[in-house]
């Protein structure tokens, strides 16, 4: 079966062909067996990211033919091409920046709030939440992540390069919404930090993917664009 991998070197890509050898008759492999078998072979210095192989640590994810795939869960076809996420920028190959996503949040999230304690009872959706991998695949066609790309994503100083959200970081706020260790304060600082980076961006947006199905529309963006609705009409 005949790939096409993006090798992206110094600001240079290169789209290199890759002849993967099934290991079983028919066998369709996932984006990461062809990364691997790539880099056994073919392309010794491969760079690309996993973990657990197992959709649950989130750092396998590529493009494939340009949209964003869990790696390791992600069948490929004849004919695809892998590349980086387009969604962030690329270091090497198929590697691509993650911290500044993680960044974005600090400051914005209440540093004493370590998670749900589990003797305490949690509404389904704040358990719905805890699903996320943050493998960031919902970045793909979100216009409010996309202002960053105006704003500069690619700047030196990664503290100033994510000023927009994006639904990861909407998620993480709406989770602090619904734990039940969270203060009142917790909540309503979680709400203004959704508004600053701004959720005005989902009010007229069809909505976000998520790459393990998390109900993002219902159980994130929504609750977040009513209740920073009706925070905005009290002013
Ligand atoms: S609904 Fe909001 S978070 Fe989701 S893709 Fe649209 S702008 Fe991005
Ligand atoms: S919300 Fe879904 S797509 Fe986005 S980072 Fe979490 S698991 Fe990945
Ligand atoms: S390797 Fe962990 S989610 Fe794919």
């Amino acid at each position: 079966m005949k790939v096409e991998l993006a090798i992206i070197r110094g600001g240079e890509k290169r789209l290199v062909p890759f002849e993967y050898a099934p290991r079983e008759e028919g066998e369709r492999p996932m984006a990461l067996d062809v990364l691997l078998q790539a880099q056994a072979t073919d392309i010794p210095d491969l760079s690309f990211r996993y973990g657990c192989r197992n959709r649950t640590c989130g750092l396998c994810t590529v493009d494939i033919n340009g949209r964003p795939r869990v790696g390791c869960r992600a069948r490929v076809r004849e004919g695809d091409q892998l590349s980086a996420p387009s969604t962030l920028p690329v270091v090497r190959d198929m590697v691509s920046r993650r911290d500044g996503i993680a960044r974005q949040l600090r400051g914005r999230v209440p540093s004493t709030l370590r998670g749900n304690d589990l003797d305490v009872e949690a509404p389904e959706d704040y358990h719905a939440l805890t699903a996320c991998i943050e493998c960031y695949a919902c970045l793909d066609n979100c216009p409010m992540h996309a202002r960053n790309f105006d704003q500069g994503i690619e700047r030196r100083d990664e503290n100033k390069a994510y000023t927009s959200g994006n639904p990861f970081s909407l998620l993480k706020l709406q989770r602090i919404r619904l734990d039940p260790v969270a203060t009142r304060e917790d909540a309503n600082k979680a709400l203004n930090a959704a508004i600053e980076l701004g959720i005005d961006a989902c009010y007229d947006c069809p909505g976000c993917k998520c790459g393990v199905g998390i109900d993002l529309k219902r159980k994130v963006v929504k609750p977040l664009v009513d209740a920073s609705k009706a925070l905005l009409s009290e002013d």
